[in-house]
C-alpha cells in the first residue's frame, strides 16, 4: 500500500446533504463514507465537508457571503455557523463510533478572511494533530472577515489553502456527479465527463461553465473549479469521483482506478 504524504479529502454538502430540503442529512452516505474512509486506513489525512442544506439556504436568506450590512445578519451569522456545527457533529459522530481518530477543528475559530479570502489560520493545533496521526476534519463555514464584517467561507477555498499550506500530495472531492463535465449533467443529458484534464484544459473549462441552479452561495462546479486551480498551479493533483456511488471514496483514497476526473498538478505553460 502507498503511503501518501498528506491527503486532502473534500466531501461536497450535495452528498451528506439534500440539497433541496433545508436542514436534511443524508446518515446513511454519511455512515457509508465513514465505512470507506475507516476501511481505506489512510495515513495522514485531513477532511473537509460542505454546508449542503444546512449552510447555504440560511447564508443565503441572511446575504451572509457579502458581509455585514446590518446588525439583522448577525442572527444569520450565528444560525449559519450553528447548523454548520450541527452537521458537523452528525459527520463526527459517523466518524468516531467507528473508532476513526478524527477530531473537529471550527474554521471561524481559527481563520479570518480578507475581502473572502484566507488571511489569517491559526494553524499550530492542527499541524500538532497531523503530527499525533489524528485526522483533523474542518468545513465550510461562517466566518468573520478582516474588511466585510464576515463572509462564507467554503470548504473548496479551505481544501486549496490547506493542501498548499501543508504541501499536500493530493486532493480528491467527492461530489455527486462523476466529476467535471464539458455541461451541466443534470441538466443536458449529453454531456461529456472529462476524465483527465491539464490545469490549462481546467482553465479553458472555466469560461464554459454557468452558475449553479440550487441554492449554493459559494458557486457550486464554477466556485469549485476556481479554488482547484489555485493548488493545481502549486503541482498538486486533484481527483473528483461521485462520492454517492459507494465505494468511490474508498477507491480514490487507495489510490486505486476510479471512473472521475483527475486534474493534473503543473505549471501553466
Ligand atoms: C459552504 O461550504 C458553507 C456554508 C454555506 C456555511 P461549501 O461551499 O464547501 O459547501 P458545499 O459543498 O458547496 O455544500
Amino acid at each position: 500500500m502507498k503511503n501518501y504524504k498528506l491527503t486532502i479529502l473534500k466531501i461536497g454538502g450535495s452528498v451528506i446533504t439534500d440539497k433541496n430540503k433545508e436542514l436534511q442529512v443524508r446518515m446513511p452516505t454519511v455512515n457509508r463514507l465513514a465505512e470507506e474512509i475507516k476501511k481505506a486506513e489512510v495515513s495522514n489525512l485531513i477532511i473537509v465537508h460542505g454546508g449542503g442544506s444546512f449552510g447555504h439556504p440560511l447564508a443565503q436568506e441572511y446575504d451572509l457571503k457579502g458581509g455585514l450590512k446590518n446588525q439583522v445578519q448577525k442572527k444569520g451569522f450565528s444560525e449559519t455557523h450553528h447548523v454548520m456545527t450541527v452537521l458537523n457533529g452528525l459527520f463526527m459522530d459517523a466518524l468516531i463510533w467507528r473508532n476513526i481518530p478524527a477530531v473537529s477543528i471550527t474554521p471561524s475559530s481559527c481563520i479570518m478572511t480578507e475581502n473572502g479570502r484566507i488571511k489569517t489560520f491559526e494553524d499550530k493545533p492542527l499541524k500538532k494533530m497531523l503530527e499525533m496521526n489524528f485526522i483533523p476534519v474542518l468545513y465550510g463555514d461562517a466566518v468573520l472577515d478582516l474588511k466585510l464584517g464576515f463572509t462564507i467561507l467554503s470548504g473548496d477555498q479551505l481544501v486549496s489553502e490547506l493542501a498548499v499550506r501543508f504541501n499536500a500530495e493530493r486532493i480528491i472531492i467527492g461530489v455527486d456527479v462523476d466529476g467535471l463535465y464539458d455541461y451541466d449533467p443534470k441538466v443536458n443529458e449529453n454531456a461529456k465527463l472529462f476524465t483527465c484534464l491539464t490545469l490549462k484544459e481546467l482553465k479553458n473549462l472555466r469560461r464554459k461553465l454557468t452558475k449553479p441552479k440550487t441554492v449554493d452561495v459559494t458557486g457550486g462546479m464554477l466556485g469549485k473549479i476556481n479554488e482547484i486551480i489555485t493548488a493545481a498551479e502549486k503541482g498538486i493533483p486533484v481527483k473528483i469521483v461521485n462520492a454517492t456511488k459507494p465505494n468511490y471514496i474508498y477507491k480514490a483514497l487507495k489510490g486505486e482506478n476510479v471512473r472521475g476526473t483527475l486534474i493534473e498538478g503543473g505549471k501553466i505553460d
